[in-house]
C-alpha cells in the first residue's frame, strides 16, 4: 500500500505528530510518502519516501516538517491535472491531508477526481464546523494568552490600557478564549461601530479600571488607530499590539499532541478498513469521522 501525506494552509505544528505516528505505524506494511509544501508539492512532484528515523523527534518541532503552502495553482485545471498525474504515476492508494478550511476543499477536489482522501483538521483558526477542535488551536491560544498577559502586566504597571489583536481569520474562537483566559474586559469578534468600543472603554475607565484590556480579532480594525482614539476619548493612554505569528509558532501543547495522536489512530483505522473520502474530528470528547461532503457542509457556529 502507498500513502501520501501533505499539510496545507497556515502552519499548525501538531500536524507533525500525525505524520510521525502514521510513518511509524505503517513502517512495515506500507510506503509513506511525504509531499512537501502542500498541494504545491503534488503539482511539482515533490514526493519523498519517509523512514521512521527521519520522523524521529519531529513531534516537538514548532514548524511543519513537511512545509506548508496555500496553493493558487491547485485551483487551476492545469494544477489539478498535474497533481492527479503525479499521484497516479506513483499508484498512491490514500492521500492524507492535514489543514483547515481551504485544505479540506482541496482534498475534496482530489476525491471528486477519484483519489481516496482522508483529512485531519489542523488550523489555529478552529474554523471547521464539524469538529470542536482543530490541531493548533490550543497551542495558539496558549501562546496568545502568555503574551497577552505579559503585555498587560507591562502596561498595567503604568496604568495604561491595552488593545490586543489576535489571529483567527473569519473565526472568533482564538479571540474569545484568549479574552476568557486573560480576564479581558471586552472582546470584539465582528465588525461593530468603533464608538461602541470607545464607550465601553470609557465606562471602564470611569468605573476606576486602571488598565482596561481589550482583545480584538484581526481584520476588523486598525488597532493602532483604535488605541489612539481610545486615548483621545477616555483620556487614558491605550497601547496596541498585534501579536501575530507568535500564535502560530512553537512546540504543540500536550492537548494538541494528544489530540493529534487520537486523530492519527483514527486515520489508521479508516485506512485499515479501506474507508475513504472522510474527515476525522472530535465532538463532545469523542473522536469521530464523517464524509467529506458532510464535513464541508456543517457551518462553523
Ligand atoms: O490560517 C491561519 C492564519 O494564521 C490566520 O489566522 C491568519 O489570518 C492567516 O493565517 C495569515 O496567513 P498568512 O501567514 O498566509 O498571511
Amino acid at each position: 500500500m502507498k500513502i501520501a501525506i501533505l499539510n496545507s494552509g497556515g502552519n499548525s505544528s501538531a500536524s507533525n505528530v500525525v505524520l510521525s505516528r502514521l510513518v511509524n505505524h505503517f513502517s512495515k506494511t506500507a510506503t509513506v510518502f511525504a509531499v512537501y509544501e502542500g498541494f504545491e508539492g503534488l503539482i511539482d512532484n515533490s514526493f519523498k519516501i519517509l523512514t521512521t528515523d527521519e520522523v524521529n523527534g519531529i513531534e516537538n518541532l514548532g514548524s511543519i516538517f513537511l512545509k506548508t503552502s496555500r496553493s493558487a495553482k491547485f485551483l487551476t485545471e492545469q494544477g489539478l491535472n498535474s497533481a492527479l498525474k503525479n499521484l497516479q504515476l506513483r499508484e498512491i492508494d490514500f492521500v492524507v491531508v492535514t489543514g483547515g478550511n481551504g485544505s479540506i476543499m482541496g482534498a475534496k477536489r482530489l476525491a471528486d477526481n477519484g483519489i481516496k482522501v482522508l483529512t485531519v483538521p489542523s488550523t489555529i483558526d478552529n474554523d471547521l464546523g464539524y469538529t470542536d477542535f482543530c490541531l493548533g488551536f490550543h497551542t495558539a491560544v496558549f501562546n496568545a494568552v502568555d503574551v497577552t498577559k505579559k503585555i498587560h502586566d507591562a502596561l498595567s504597571n503604568d496604568e495604561r490600557g491595552a488593545v490586543i489583536e489576535t489571529m483567527g481569520r473569519e473565526c472568533g474562537d482564538i479571540t474569545k478564549l484568549v479574552a476568557k483566559k486573560t480576564n479581558a474586559d471586552y472582546f470584539v469578534v465582528e465588525k461593530i461601530d468603533e464608538n461602541k468600543i470607545i464607550n465601553k472603554a470609557d465606562e471602564l475607565v470611569k468605573k476606576g479600571n486602571e488598565s482596561p484590556l481589550l482583545i480584538v480579532k484581526e481584520h476588523l480594525f486598525d488597532v493602532e488607530k483604535l488605541a489612539e482614539d481610545l486615548t483621545t476619548f477616555t483620556k487614558k493612554t491605550f497601547k496596541s499590539a498585534i501579536i501575530g505569528y507568535i500564535q502560530r509558532g512553537g512546540e504543540p501543547t500536550k492537548f494538541d499532541k494528544d489530540l493529534a495522536v487520537k486523530f492519527a489512530l483514527k486515520i489508521v483505522d479508516l485506512i485499515s478498513e479501506n474507508k475513504f473520502n472522510r474527515s476525522v474530528g472530535i465532538k463532545n470528547k469523542q473522536i469521530i469521522d464523517l464524509s467529506l461532503n458532510e464535513a464541508i457542509s456543517i457551518p462553523k457556529q
